[in-house]
């Protein structure tokens, strides 16, 4: 079975430790969102999966036979077209056409239109880079995706569709995912599991598993959760929330 497992994991960018004794285990099939401040090393933790960065301290095994990232910033490619950025994981071994078709498939089907897909980044809106940089994610349907806050730039209707998008994924193709988010909600409708990052140094304080079935978790349901976390003590010291 795939997995990713990280064991013992420190990190430190010269002097400073960023992340501090980490451990976890990402499955097939599973979503684990990663939540906590912001400067916390979530995005440092994410990059050390995906083998961007080398580990300092501990262990990270990942048997997944294929991944993709989609950044924080959407790093794309300012002197290619939107359709261009897409076809880019896999314009080296697709023919042209099929790699053009497929990429027009995906952007049509994350709410880009026509008239989109001729422009450069520059002339794109934020949410629109962002629905390029995930797109490009995508398009070679991963068995594993690293997402960091992909969706921060969407409006609320689009959010949602991506959202339902990356549960489909894990159905269709058994996509595991692991996502960085601050949006508590979009942590609660996705993950299997919600591992709460605390800063300087980064630790897993805690990690809560939800097993309700995700086509189970409606509004009502994401709601209620979302209050649970907030009145959760750990919840409300790590962000340092003012109760009132
Ligand atoms: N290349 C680097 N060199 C030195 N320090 C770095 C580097 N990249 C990140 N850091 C530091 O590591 C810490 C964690 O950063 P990271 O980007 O992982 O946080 P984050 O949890 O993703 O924050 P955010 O929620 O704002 O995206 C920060 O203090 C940051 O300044
Ligand atoms: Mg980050």
């Amino acid at each position: 079975m795939e997995r990713l497992e990280v064991r013992e994991l420190n990190f430190y960018f010269g002097f400073s430790q960023i992340l501090n004794n980490i451990n976890f285990e990402l499955k097939q099939n599973e979503i684990i969102s990663i939540v906590g401040p912001s400067g916390g090393g979530k995005t440092t933790l994410l990059k050390l999966c995906a083998g961007l960065l080398d580990v300092t301290e501990g262990e990270i095994k990942n048997s997944f036979s294929s991944s993709s990232f989609a950044f924080q910033d959407a790093r794309l490619l300012p002197w290619k077209t939107t359709i261009e950025n897409i076809m880019l994981p896999i314009i080296a071994h697709t023919k042209y056409q099929q790699a053009y078709e497929e990429a027009c498939q995906i952007a049509l089907r994350f709410g880009l239109e026509g008239k989109d897909f001729i422009k450069y980044p520059k002339d794109l809106s934020g949410g629109m880079r962002q629905r390029v940089n995930f797109a490009r994610a995508l398009i070679t349907k991963p068995k594993l995706l690293f997402l960091d806050e992909p969706f921060s730039a969407l409006d609320i209707g689009l959010k949602r569709e991506l959202q339902d998008f990356v549960l489909q994924s894990g159905e269709e193709f058994g996509t595991s995912v692991l996502f960085i988010t601050h949006d508590l909600m979009e942590a609660i409708r996705l993950s299997d599991k919600i591992l709460l990052l605390k800063s300087d140094p980064g630790e897993i304080l805690k990690s809560y598993e939800i097993t309700t079935p995700k086509q189970k978790r409606d509004d009502e349901f994401v709601f209620s959760k979302t209050k649970e976390f907030l009145d959760d003590s750990d919840v409300i010291n790590t962000f340092e929330i003012k109760v009132r």
